[in-house]
């Protein structure tokens, strides 16, 4: 039954950012406006890996920015990371999603799950943006069904052999450090998975091609292989059996992430549109002088800061330790759908500059469509949060 307590408890949390959280979005706004925002389009066109994003981000020390100064990290909060994709995916989709694969995908479950040894050899590189981090657990034959994976690790002495595929890995050919959910046992599903931390340059280990996306184009995104490929037991997170755990808790984190980098996304073509409105005549007008075009700025706006409330409302339970799987769900799944949305609102308000390459907003458009696919599909977001609900989570 509901009361006013747990009613009240699914509200966003009343936000206002702090000095630091605001001084965080100004510096990486002017860094990221200044610096990726003009190679948006080219990057997008020549389908590029911007490796010099990756160094200026290292650069200004932010490839470790939520953990702690011991590992290398800049021990700042979930809320901040958050600001700093959405702030990177406003300019470039590519570079958010090249750095929240590696920060949440890989650094975080090594930060969270790994032992000491772990921890002190892999995160001080990952924190430098000396080594670059991928995550990868759907396969060729399986995505929302996760506990399917047929990759097989079978453990000889003291290391696993690894032979089998995964498919969709972001920043592909460019990580240096994979956490791979592989499977001991079918007979066991779920409970037969391990994560092993995989070396790039490991005997055995190759890539497939790149594929041709839709959008975020940028970024490496291709199939790995695996052929008796030796991986030490000392680099498996947790234990036998943990793999499909491993892997649900780091999506959780992932998950707002990528909620943040559709909020990103939004604002981003949100601002061109804006620019749009007060230039493009029509009717003896500038077109923000028309009642219809005011009502799509504003409700994209609405939704724009809907979403953004729930990536920070997933953050600050991030961060609180409390279990967060629900808003993370809550936040990608708003996000996502609320970007590919407005996006398309974005396109039309520009007309037929809309659906070509002279101006970026079918750019952003196509962008905003992988949020609602990759780290779990919206269908996915939704069984999760309707599991939560009904387990009274
Ligand atoms: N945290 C911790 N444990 C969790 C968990 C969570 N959030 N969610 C589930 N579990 C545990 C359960 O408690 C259960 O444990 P027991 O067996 O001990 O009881 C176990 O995991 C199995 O749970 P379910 O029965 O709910 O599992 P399921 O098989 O029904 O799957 C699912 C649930 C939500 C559909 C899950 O498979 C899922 O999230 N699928 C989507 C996968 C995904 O997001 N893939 C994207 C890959 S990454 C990517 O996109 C590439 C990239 O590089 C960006």
């Amino acid at each position: 039954m509901l009361t006013a307590h747990n009613i009240a408890a699914e509200l966003p949390t009343s936000f206002k950012l702090s000095e630091e959280q605001q001084l965080i979005r100004e510096t990486i706004r002017e860094m990221a406006q200044a610096e990726f925002a003009p190679r948006a389009a080219e990057i997008d066109q020549k389908h590029r890996f911007p490796r010099e994003n990756w160094n200026l981000l290292a650069a200004s020390d932010l490839c470790g920015l939520p953990f702690p100064e011991q590992y290398g990290g800049a021990g700042l909060d979930n809320v901040s990371y958050a600001i700093v994709v959405e702030e990177l995916a406003s300019a470039c989709a590519t570079t958010s999603v090249m750095y929240s694969a590696h920060v949440s995908l890989c650094a975080k479950p090594i930060y969270v799950l790994g032992n000491e040894e772990q921890k002190m050899r892999f995160l001080p590189p990952m924190c430098q943006g000396k080594k670059m981090g991928a995550f990868a657990l759907s396969e060729p034959g399986s995505g929302s069904d996760a506990a399917s994976a047929k990759c097989m690790a079978v453990r000889t002495g003291n290391q696993f052999i690894l032979n089998g595929s995964k498919n969709w890995i972001t920043n592909g050919v460019e990580a240096d450090y994979y956490i791979v959910i592989a499977q001991t046992d079918q007979a066991l599903k779920h409970k037969g998975l391990v994560a092993l931390i995989v070396e790039k340059g490991s005997p055995g280990f190759t890539f497939g091609k790149l594929e041709d996306k839709l959008g975020i184009k940028g970024s490496s995104t291709c199939q790995i292989n695996f052929e008796d490929t030796p991986v030490p037991v000392e680099n498996m997170l947790g234990d036998v059996g943990d793999g499909f755990s491993v892997a649900m808790i780091t999506l959780d984190g992932g998950r707002i992430g990528i909620g943040a980098q559709a909020v990103g996304i939004a604002q981003g073509a949100w601002d061109h549109c804006f620019r749009y409105t007060k230039e493009r005549v029509a009717f003896g007008k500038t077109i923000n002088n028309f009642q219809a075009i005011q009502f799509m700025m504003a409700e994209m706006q609405t939704e724009i800061d809907a979403a953004r409330l729930l990536v920070y409302n997933a953050s600050v339970a991030q961060d609180s330790g409390e279990k967060f799987t629900k808003y993370a769900a809550h936040a990608k799944l708003f996000a996502s759908e609320m970007a590919m949305r407005n996006t398309t609102k974005c396109v039309q308000i520009f007309g037929g500059y809309g659906y070509v390459t002279d101006y970026p907003v079918e750019r952003y458009m196509r962008d905003a469509k992988i949020t609602e696919i990759y780290e779990g599909t919206s269908e996915v977001q939704r069984l999760v949060i309707a599991q939560n609900v009904l387990k009274g989570l």
